[in-house]
């Protein structure tokens, strides 16, 4: 009988990296971003709501994370790497949340750096970029959210991401001054790799969470 097959019937595990990562350059000092984690945490929300099994793995930010989640805590662009590519192994989907530093200092110092009243220079090398990694070694069937933060040519320079990194779905959102980031609405625009759009409306974290959920997992 084959429906005992399927029987019971298999939970989703979805992945969700949140908030920005801080890369030291001395034990006092990052560099890091305003992501405030909002996003990613409403998305971890609305996949327990679906009925899901949730990880996520958020960078520091001071929210609450739901109570049914699994949560990993990373500080750095390279923990997040290795935390998210030990998890992805298990996940059906993977929304790519996190505000991931391009680029570190080369080296942590041990000693905070004193003021001379000189220039400092301080070297930046790339961080790997992850969601770039995971759509290499995408299993079948699985799926790839990516997220794009984009200053202007919105949707051509997602769809340029979507394709870059392998994704099933890339999802768009202005960012500047008043956009995005750490304001409470966001208006996303959704595209899929077989060329579907969804363009929300302004909408609260909360509800634009709810809607990209719905959409990834129809
Ligand atoms: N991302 C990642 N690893 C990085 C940088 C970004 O996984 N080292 C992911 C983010 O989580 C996001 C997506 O890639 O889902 C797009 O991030 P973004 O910074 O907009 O794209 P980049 O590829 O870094 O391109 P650019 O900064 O040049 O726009």
């Amino acid at each position: 009988m084959s429906w005992r097959r399927d029987w019971p019937p298999k939970l989703i595990h979805i992945l969700v990296t949140a908030g920005p990562t801080r890369e030291f350059f001395d034990p006092v000092r990052f560099l890091s971003n305003p992501s405030s984690g909002k996003m990613g945490y409403a998305i971890a929300k609305a996949a327990l709501d679906k009925g899901a099994r949730v990880t996520l793995i958020s960078g520091p930010c001071s929210l609450t994370p739901p109570k049914s989640a699994r949560l990993i805590r990373i500080v750095s662009a390279d923990e997040l790497y290795r935390a998210t590519l030990r998890e992805a192994r298990r996940a059906d989907i993977l929304f790519m949340t996190a505000a991931v530093s391009d680029y570190r200092p080369v080296r942590t110092l041990p000693r905070k750096i004193k003021k001379t009243g000189r220039d400092l220079s301080i070297r930046l090398i790339p961080t790997r970029d992850i969601l770039k990694t995971l759509g290499a070694r995408k299993r079948r069937g699985q799926v790839l959210v990516g997220f794009a933060a984009e200053t202007d040519h919105l949707e051509r320079h997602a769809l340029a991401k979507l394709k870059k990194k392998n994704l099933d779905f890339i999802v768009a959102n202005k960012v500047g001054p008043g956009l995005g980031f750490e304001s409470e609405k966001n208006k996303l625009v959704v595209l899929s790799k077989d060329d579907q759009k969804w363009a929300l409306p302004s909408l609260t974290k909360k509800k634009a969470a709810q809607r990209l959920v719905a959409i990834v997992l129809s």
